[in-house]
């Protein structure tokens, strides 16, 4: 059974495609098998994958919402062998309105994924920059949340927002839904609100932020437009880096929490991402660069 993580943050441009991408591939890289669902009607995570959304428009995640496709046969490959998308459009925005007078709206994505979760290790799920009924789907059929959140003051006011949500959802529709961790995107060290805001989500919300913080890092805002996620289009860059700890702090925490894995590997032991696999992604990187060059 896949863990099933949205990523939601009602406020606009904090990274939360930017992750869902990359953490996906980082997962898949690391051979997990991984699904991402674009969820939201701009498309960007689906584009940032190099997907060509016209080349879908028939059968695409707001097929699967109205219920006009299994979701299995809206599934299609990336360039990462473990890595599959259901991708979106902006037929999505119709979706909010055509459900709004049809019975359990809210529990459409979670019926889709009963055929498919058995199939992948993970599915992300990126949510659209508002608590609308596409979101409420996401956190109704995801057992986790990851909160994207950028490091600046307004930060902690849109974040006490998504909580009371959060807290809607649990108690009258999904009550086994917890959070994944809190993550800190386009970060400076250098600034001292940056510092500031991380210290104070630290002090609240303790281990559930992230180690791992996400620097500002200009490779990771050009790879969408190369339709990469950044280790294929930079495998040295900061963003690479990053992304890849958070995956492995994720790998990390599902490994703890199945006793019987920790018996048989060791704490110390925990697979990390294989290092031939890293290897793997570079040769491919400077191939694509190669021919970009070409
Ligand atoms: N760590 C980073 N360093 C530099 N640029 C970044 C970083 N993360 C995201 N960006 C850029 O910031 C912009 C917003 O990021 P992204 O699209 O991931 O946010 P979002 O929360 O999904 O936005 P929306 O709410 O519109 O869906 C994009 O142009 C992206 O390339
Ligand atoms: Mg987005």
């Amino acid at each position: 059974m896949a863990k099933i993580i949205a990523l939601a943050n009602q406020k606009g441009g904090v990274g939360k495609t930017t992750s869902t991408i990359n953490i996906a591939a980082c997962l898949a890289i690391a051979e997990k098998k991984t699904l991402l669902i674009d969820l939201d009607p701009q498309g960007n995570a689906s584009v940032g994958l190099g997907i060509d959304k016209e080349l879908h428009e028939d059968r695409n995640i707001y097929h699967v919402i109205i219920g006009q496709s299994e979701l299995k046969d809206a599934i299609y490959d990336t360039e990462l062998p473990f890595l599959k998308i259901c991708p979106a459009d902006g037929n999505l925005i119709g979706a909010e309105i055509e459900l709004v007078s049809e019975m359990a709206r809210e529990q459409k994505l979670k019926n889709a994924f009963a055929t498919v979760a058995d199939d992948y290790d993970y599915i992300l799920i990126d949510c659209p920059p508002s608590l609308g009924l596409l979101t409420l789907n996401a956190l109704n059929a995801a057992n986790k949340y990851i909160v994207p959140l950028q490091t600046e003051y307004y930060a902690m006011e849109g974040f006490a927002q998504l909580q009371n949500t959060i807290r809607l959802v649990r108690s009258s529709l999904n009550p086994q839904l917890e959070m994944e961790g809190v993550l800190l995107t386009m970060f400076d060290a250098r600034t001292s609100l940056h510092k500031q805001v991380s210290e104070e989500m630290r002090n609240a919300f303790g281990d559930k932020v992230f180690k791992t913080v996400i620097p500002r890092n200009v490779k990771l805002s050009e790879s969408p437009s190369f339709g990469k996620p950044i280790i294929l289009y930079d495998i040295e860059s900061k963003g690479s880096e990053a992304y890849l700890n958070v995956a492995k702090e994720i790998i990390m925490k599902d490994r703890v929490q199945a006793p019987s894995e920790i018996k048989e590997y060791g704490f110390e032991e925990i697979p990390e991402i294989p290092e031939e696999l890293l290897v793997a992604a570079k040769e491919k990187q400077e191939t694509n660069q190669t021919q970009t060059l070409n």
